[in-house]
């Protein structure tokens, strides 16, 4: 299956996922699979159009030369409409802008023009799930196209596939997870007596941050990401300002000692439940905790995310990533790639959320 990319978005996330292609290439050849990025939209440093294909150096070279700056930026709506003109088998628009919390937008739009040109969307940008997941999933269904996730929500871990795939009319009742990298980083070096703005800062070089930090830092980004789990998994309908929502700074770091001397460990955990039972509505919320240290969420050292999903009949399953990172998030898009190239290749646009 050949599938034509564009890509609206091209920093951290982006460039990774284009590398990781590469990397990946004999690997999505034995799958039958031949991802051809034809399309790269940046809001300040150009974009570019080659149904020929291009690579990261080639990428690199043409949106340095495309003429396109600050002063004329590209409307990336024309540019996702550009996929209906490509001939291939799967057309797909990869969504890695920045966040925009208390909208979700630029990016439900890009999406949405995704669909009109009938192609699949995968995006590491929360928004959309987070703030219109069932209008999406009923416009793809519609379209005949995928809408995925997967790098949104816990980098690389397969959470939502997870469901999907493998927990067949399983009901998930609640989850509580650690899903904020930059904030589990920064506890875990006050517990070592670090200061507060040098963990930061090694997370920002890292470009693991948000690119506006203070979505980490107050809460907004584990609440949006617990909106998107919570949508998708329980079909909650919720937007992240129904999450309740704490956030972490400074002067969390004598309640991050107190904790460890007491036995316990803090962590800002996210969680969702239905506390009048099923089809009640979904209560959401992102709080510091002190867990106690058997707890598998106290387990978890540096950038490392965990979620526990509580599920009928098959009970409570932890999946942890040790280790998050870019690589991890692009590889969350490869692994969506490759499913929309799979429904594509059994004759099925969407084939289950
Ligand atoms: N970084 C992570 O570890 C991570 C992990 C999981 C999910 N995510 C999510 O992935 C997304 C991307 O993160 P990132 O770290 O790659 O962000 P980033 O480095 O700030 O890159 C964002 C890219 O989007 C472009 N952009 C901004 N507005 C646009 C628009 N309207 N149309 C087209 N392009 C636009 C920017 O263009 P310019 O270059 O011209 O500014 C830039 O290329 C975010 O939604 C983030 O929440 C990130």
């Amino acid at each position: 299956v050949r599938v034509d990319l564009l890509l609206a978005g091209y920093g951290h996330v982006g460039r990774r996922f284009v590398r990781l292609l590469g990397e990946l290439n004999g690997e999505l050849a034995i799958l039958g699979i031949e991802p051809v990025v034809v399309g790269v939209v940046t809001a300040r440093h150009g974009a570019i159009f080659d149904r020929a294909g291009l690579d990261a150096n080639q990428i690199a070279l043409r949106l340095a030369g495309s003429g396109i700056n600050a002063s004329t930026p590209p409307s990336t709506l024309e540019w996702v409409a550009r996929l209906r003109s490509q001939g291939a088998e799967a057309r797909l628009l990869v969504e890695t802008t920045p966040l925009d919390v208390r909208s979700g937008e630029p990016a439900i739009s890009h999406v949405r023009a995704a669909f009109e040109a009938g192609a699949h969307v995968i995006s590491a940008n929360k928004g959309p799930a987070a703030w219109a997941w069932n209008a999406l999933q009923a416009e793809a269904d519609r379209a005949g196209v995928s809408f995925l996730c997967e790098g949104a929500v816990m980098d690389g871990i397969p959470i939502l596939s997870l469901v999907r795939e493998t927990l067949p009319c399983a009901a998930v009742r609640g989850f509580r997870g650690v899903i904020n990298s930059t904030t589990n980083y920064i506890l875990t070096a006050l517990e070592r007596g670090e200061p507060f703005d040098d963990a930061l800062a090694r997370m920002q070089a890292a470009g693991v941050t948000e690119a506006d930090v203070s979505h980490d830092l107050d809460g907004w980004d584990a609440a949006a990401k617990a909106a998107v789990l919570a949508n998708a998994l329980m079909s909650a309908g919720i937007t992240p300002f129904d999450v309740a929502r704490e956030g972490l700074g400074p002067e969390a770091a004598p309640r991050a000692a107190a904790a460890l001397t007491a036995g316990h460990r803090l962590k800002l955990v996210a969680r969702a439940s239905r506390p009048s039972g099923p089809g009640g509505p979904v209560e959401a919320a992102v709080a510091l905790e002190a867990l106690p240290l058997d707890d598998p969420l106290a387990m978890l050292d540096g950038q490392a995310n965990a979620l526990e999903l509580d599920t009928q009949p098959a009970g409570r399953i932890v999946i942890t990533q040790r280790d998050g990172g870019l690589e991890k998030t692009a590889y969350a898009l490869v692994a969506d790639l490759v499913t929309v190239a799979r429904r594509v290749a059994a004759g099925a646009g969407r084939t289950g959320r």
